[in-house]
């Protein structure tokens, strides 16, 4: 297994738009493990979607670790097809964006389809931190992050702010 490099703001690779998982073979099971093993070597993240380690696919991988009881979830080419009319503000992070965190809103359960890894397909209502979660990942897969939800000026600020922690720890990239 390898720990992948995670692409940080403003790094244009992380607006770009994934495309769908075809083949369910054995480069795809490597890169889901790949992936479990980059997002748990981050300490404190619960989510990791592709394009994060510049790989232009639609994979997630999921582990709320609740209650410091794993229960990884693959999704591979993830689709919401209902979101709630209710909503909800959370405060949210992202392994691309350190140090950061803002309110956004999004909608209280989604309704999703996916496959995991070996090409089962699943459908399921998810709500709570997994309907924050999945909401943010697939946003990643279509280029989109969670600091694009907030305002123009707020987005700015977090923008410099992560600039600036690069720049001290003489992180020019
Ligand atoms: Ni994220």
């Amino acid at each position: 297994m390898t720990i992948l490099k995670i692409l940080t703001i403003p790094d244009p690779r992380l607006k770009h738009k994934s495309s769908d998982i075809e083949v369910f073979n054995k480069e795809l099971k490597k890169t889901v493990k790949d992936m479990y093993e980059t997002l748990y070597a981050s300490g404190n993240g619960i989510g990791l979607a592709a394009p994060q380690v510049d790989i232009r696919k639609r994979i997630v991988v999921i582990d709320l670790n609740e209650d410091g009881k794993s229960s990884p979830i693959t999704f591979i080419n993830p689709k919401i097809i209902k979101f709630s009319d209710e909503k909800f503000i959370n405060q949210e992070g992202c392994l691309s964006v350190p140090e950061y965190y803002a309110d956004v809103e999004r909608a209280k359960e989604v309704e999703v389809e996916w496959f995991n890894d070996s090409g089962v397909k699943f459908k399921k209502k998810l709500s709570g931190l997994l309907s924050i979660c999945i909401q943010h990942e697939i946003d990643h897969l279509d280029g989109v992050l969670f600091i694009d939800h907030l305002s123009t000026l707020k987005r700015k600020m977090a923008i410099q702010k992560i600039k600036k922690t690069k720049k001290n720890i003489g992180n020019n990239e």
